[in-house]
């Protein structure tokens, strides 16, 4: 007996944590984004960095040319740094968030934050004007650990700003998750890949470093608990892919680049995940609606169809090798339909 073909109807997808790099890179992936999602939040960590009002204007004209007549808002972050007053006024209409990297943490992350206790008047500002915090939370401790050390500095920003709205960037670890039932101002984003492998995909046999990423993947339990909470679509989370394309000679190399590249797999990954947990109904709140309620952002009305019909994943598109490449993934997007 042949199974017949079943279909999911995603509306207007989000992804809240996007890397879209420039030039040539940008050129490649944008379109595989700005074709099945709705919109995305746009990572700042360029270098230069996207920190003042010529970059973001910039980089947002570039994003919207390569995004075309394609249905995709771009949603604008700032990379962190002590801006006044004033300048975060006239920022506000133009970003959903600013993005704080500790400095050094991961890729472009050199200018980031070096003392936290420096960042205190901005925040201050940012909370008086709601503009959200982005908080990519990993310190340089052992590198299992870096989420987990970090954890107290969300508890501290947490209390000391309380109408500001943080978001715990990729978190990877059971102890983040506890915390979003623990301070109403703390969210978060889960990718994809932290919901799929443990460190064991990336380092227990021949090393993979298409799984390389920051934070690592970690250990079972944690992913277990990731996965609790995202099939359950708890309001507190979002999807954001953290889809971070590098040439394929910065992957494969020594001294290989942080970065999984998910985003054109990653609807056809989280149907075929939701569905393996039952949890096919609680996929809308986590790729979209959870979202637009904790920004308080309308995306582009657009709907999503896909099938039950495998999708061949590329071995690689320009010269990024995504998540999964060459393999079968049980779902397809069959058709893309603009509501407007
Ligand atoms: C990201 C990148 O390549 O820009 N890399 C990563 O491993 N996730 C930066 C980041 O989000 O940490
Ligand atoms: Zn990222």
């Amino acid at each position: 007996m042949v199974d017949s073909v079943r279909q999911v109807v995603i509306n207007s997808p989000l992804d809240m944590h996007l890397h879209f790099r420039e030039g040539a890179m940008a050129q490649t992936v944008i379109p595989l984004s700005s074709y099945s999602f709705a919109g995305g939040v746009i990572m700042p960590n360029l270098v230069p960095a996207v920190n003042n009002f010529e970059r973001l204007t910039g980089y947002l004209a570039e994003i919207k040319s390569i995004v075309g007549e394609d249905l995709f808002e771009p949603y604008m972050t700032l990379f962190f740094k002590q801006y006044s007053y004033q300048e975060l006024e006239q920022f506000k209409p133009h970003i959903l968030g600013i993005k704080l990297y500790p400095a050094g943490v991961t890729t472009n992350s050199e200018n980031g934050v070096a003392a936290i206790n420096k960042t205190e008047a901005t925040m201050k500002y940012m909370e008086e004007l709601g503009i959200p915090l982005l908080v990519h939370g990993e310190t340089h401790g052992f590198v299992l650990d870096r989420e987990r050390l970090f954890l107290p500095i969300f508890e501290y920003l947490a209390d000391k700003f309380p109408r500001l709205k943080i978001i715990m960037e990729h978190i990877t670890t059971a102890e983040a998750v506890a915390l979003l039932d623990k301070h109403d101002n703390l969210y978060s984003t889960f990718t994809l890949h932290h919901l799929i492998i443990t460190l064991d995909d990336l380092a227990g046999g021949l090393l993979r470093p298409h799984l390389f990423c920051k934070p690592i993947a970690k250990r079972p339990e944690d992913r277990a608990a990731l996965l609790n909470a995202a099939v359950q679509a708890h309001p507190k989370l979002m999807f954001g892919s953290d889809s971070a394309p590098h040439p394929i000679d910065k992957k494969e190399a020594c001294g290989c680049a942080a970065g999984i590249f998910t985003a054109p797999i990653a609807l056809q990954a989280l149907v075929d995940l939701f569905e393996q947990h039952n949890a096919l109904d609680n996929l809308q709140a986590f790729v979209s609606d959870n979202a637009q309620k904790i920004y308080g952002v309308t995306p582009p009305q657009k709907s999503i169809t896909l099938e039950s019909t495998p999708y061949k994943v590329p071995e690689m598109y320009g010269e990024v090798v995504p998540m999964f490449a060459g393999r079968k993934l049980p779902w397809s997007i069959t058709k893309v339909n603009n509501l407007i």
